[in-house]
């Protein structure tokens, strides 16, 4: 097993790089843990589950709402799962934002774990402590930062992966690219999502360093006061399309990034917009989109990070280097 401990103020985490699944039994309890994954994975991967307390949750971003979060306390309850229970997500975001969410507050805080069986979770949504869940159209707006005492990565899950969702995955990384990796961006330039799936090593090698470029952002700035909020490039509107129409997290942010990245073009004369978009496209993701302006400009008024009349707009100085500004909604509105 390759374990590496990683801090994040107070709290650390083991990370298990390319650790089979058997090896779980090594790190938690099996009789004092429980599971939760989604119908899709449990049927894929049933077998793993053997021997494992198990609450197998539907699948889908709608499911990642209170009421699913009441209904898993109530198993726990009936499970008798008390302060030395660990809870156990093995998932893809939704499955580790619930988890991440429900072990916070159940008993006040008790123990969590990752096992991320999406592409998204494993470069992104396990990393960095944030757990939340959807209110109505408001994505995440109810949530905590607390940090798993684990995550084991066995990219054996990938095997059923389906091909929309290789895509949202690969949306993040060419985000975490275009933000922190110059060389990361070049290499994925000459590769695809089929060279990679050929490659094991090779999507072993760039799961791992998009893992680290998160861990190393997030452990600068857990809070999110600073660099953090480069990990938002392309959310902003990414969120406000997702909330509007009928798109999956990878193509509303590839969206956002793409008339980020044209917004940089005008704002700081950024000179690679077309590559990005490029580079976006050549992952199957979408780029510039018709949408109703004033809805999402509505929508994004509500966003997390605004200010008042204003919103903190991640941007590209150059690839490999994403800054924060402040633009106002007047000026957004504009540029869009
Ligand atoms: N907490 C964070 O920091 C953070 C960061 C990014 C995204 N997120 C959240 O993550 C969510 C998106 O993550 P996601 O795309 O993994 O969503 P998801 O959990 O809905 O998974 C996507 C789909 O793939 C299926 N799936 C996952 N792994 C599978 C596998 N190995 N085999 C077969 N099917 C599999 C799921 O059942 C689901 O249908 C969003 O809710 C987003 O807000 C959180």
């Amino acid at each position: 097993m390759q374990k590496k401990t990683f801090r994040f103020g107070n709290a650390s985490v083991e990370y298990y790089f390319a650790t089979g699944f058997s090896k779980l039994k090594e790190i938690a309890n099996i009789k004092n843990a429980v599971i939760i994954t989604d119908e899709n994975i449990f049927q894929h991967h049933q077998k793993k589950f053997k021997g494992w307390n198990v609450i197998v949750l539907k699948a889908g971003e709608e499911y990642k709402v209170q009421a699913t979060v009441d209904s898993v306390v109530e198993q726990l309850i009936e499970m008798e799962a008390d302060r030395s229970t660990t809870l156990i997500g093995v998932g893809g975001g939704v499955i580790t934002d619930i988890t991440g969410y429900v072990a916070s507050t159940y008993m006040r805080g008790i123990a969590f774990g990752f096992v991320p069986t999406s592409l998204l979770a494993l470069v992104d949504a396990s990393i960095g402590g944030k757990n939340g869940i959807d209110v109505g159209v408001y994505k995440n707006m109810v949530g905590i930062i607390r940090q798993p005492s684990f995550i084991l990565h066995d990219l054996v899950f990938l095997n059923s992966l389906p091909g929309n969702e290789w895509r949202n995955g690969f949306a993040e990384i060419i985000k975490h690219a275009a933000i922190k990796d110059a060389a990361m961006f070049n290499e994925l330039e000459s590769n695809s999502v089929a060279s990679y799936k050929k490659s094991k090593t090779k999507l072993c090698e760039l799961i791992q360093r998009n893992a680290l470029i998160k861990t190393k952002v997030v452990q600068q700035d857990e809070f999110e006061k600073g660099d953090r909020k480069l990990l938002n490039f392309g959310h902003t509107l990414g969120h406000a399309l997702e909330t509007q129409y009928e798109l999956s997290h990878g193509e509303a942010i590839s969206i956002g990034m793409t008339y980020a990245s044209s917004i940089s073009m005008k704002l700081l004369r950024f000179k690679d917009a077309s590559r990005v978009s490029g580079l976006l496209d050549k992952y199957g993701l979408p780029t510039f989109a018709q949408f109703d302006k004033e809805k999402v400009m509505n929508v994004l008024k509500m966003d997390k990070k605004k200010k008042r009349n204003s919103i903190n707009y991640v941007l590209l100085e150059k690839i490999g280097k994403g800054i924060i500004k402040e633009i106002s909604f007047q000026q957004l509105e504009e540029l869009l």
